[in-house]
């Protein structure tokens, strides 16, 4: 399992959802009394929906560190659990959603068929797709060398980082009804006067940790050894030169992500006895209340 560390979470996050918040319509937070967000990390999403929902929200992951401080924003609660066999009863939520998850997990339609266990109502999924990223910068062989580095991630990673608008499929498998996709971008600028955030991204640059963090993903593609030794001391050469604009604050980047929030239902007939192995429908009995 891919390991994020909360600094990544903020970093990567900063501003998404505060643009817009169109895409999550589907979602009608306005009604939910319990949502669930599975894979919450540090609860980036997690404030969101308490932010735009009268009901309760808990955020589940199976990172200890990452709940801690998910379970400092406002409105969330935390319990620690795997996706794939959740902590919770049947029902327990009207919206289960995940942000960012089911592109780390190899049987997306596994997890979502156990949110579909634990949805009375809802279940969505937003997630990017990571070979859709566009980046525009100042530097210009920046935007070359991130392309690089991002293609040999993507030929070695195990897990579909791609999913985005995709995940349809892998909601179908799970036996829920889809409703529709969403596309929302998040766009991270990078300008005078320069945040803290840009700053420590620029020397990781510089340092090529951020490039170290992903070497064994990479080498598990195409690229080979020594390729991936030149690409880093590119890589590090980029790094210094965003770290001089920015010295004379002509530094900018713009970067998008497109995420894709896809909504599907639990389907009416969960829960039903089949006429072949029960007596006459009977309107009062447990079996017809537990339809929906
Ligand atoms: C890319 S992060 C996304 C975090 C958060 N949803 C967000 O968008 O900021 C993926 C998260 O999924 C969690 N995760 C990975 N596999 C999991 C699993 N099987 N069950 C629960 N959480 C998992 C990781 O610990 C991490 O916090």
């Amino acid at each position: 399992m891919r390991e994020f560390t909360a600094e990544y979470l903020r970093r990567t996050r900063e501003g998404m959802w505060a643009d817009s918040r169109a895409a999550l319509e589907p979602l009608s937070l306005e009604s939910r009394s319990r949502i669930l967000d599975v894979g919450c990390g540090t609860g980036e999403l997690s404030a969101v929906l308490a932010a735009d929902s009268p009901g309760e929200v808990v955020g589940c992951d199976v990172d200890a560190t990452l709940l801690e401080s998910a379970r400092t924003r406002d409105g969330v609660s935390t319990v620690a659990g795997n996706a794939l066999e959740l902590p919770f009863a049947d029902d327990a939520f009207d919206l289960v959603v995940c942000q960012a998850l089911l592109i780390n997990l190899p049987d997306p339609a596994a997890a979502l068929a156990e949110f579909a266990r634990v949805s009375s109502d809802l279940v969505a999924a937003i997630e990017p797709d990571n070979g859709a990223v566009d980046v525009d910068s100042s530097v210009d062989r920046e935007e070359r060398l991130e392309r690089r580095a991002r293609r040999a991630y993507l030929e070695g990673v195990r897990t579909d980082v791609t999913l985005g608008g995709g995940a349809r499929e892998a909601f179908e498998s799970a036996g829920l009804d889809v409703h529709e996709t969403r596309r929302y971008d998040h766009v991270r600028r990078v300008e005078p006067p320069y945040s803290e955030g840009a700053v420590l991204d620029a020397r990781r640059k510089a340092t090529g940790s951020g490039l170290a963090d992903d070497r064994e993903t990479m080498l598990a593609g195409a690229l080979t050894e020594s390729e991936y030794d030149d690409l880093r001391g590119s890589w590090r050469e980029m790094g210094r030169d965003v770290i001089d604009q920015m010295a004379s604050r002509e530094y900018r980047r713009e970067e998008s992500v497109p995420f894709f929030v896809t909504t599907g239902s639990v389907p009416d007939t969960r829960g039903a006895v089949p006429e072949s192995e029960g007596s006459v429908p009977n309107p009062t009995s447990p079996v017809s209340e537990c339809e929906r």
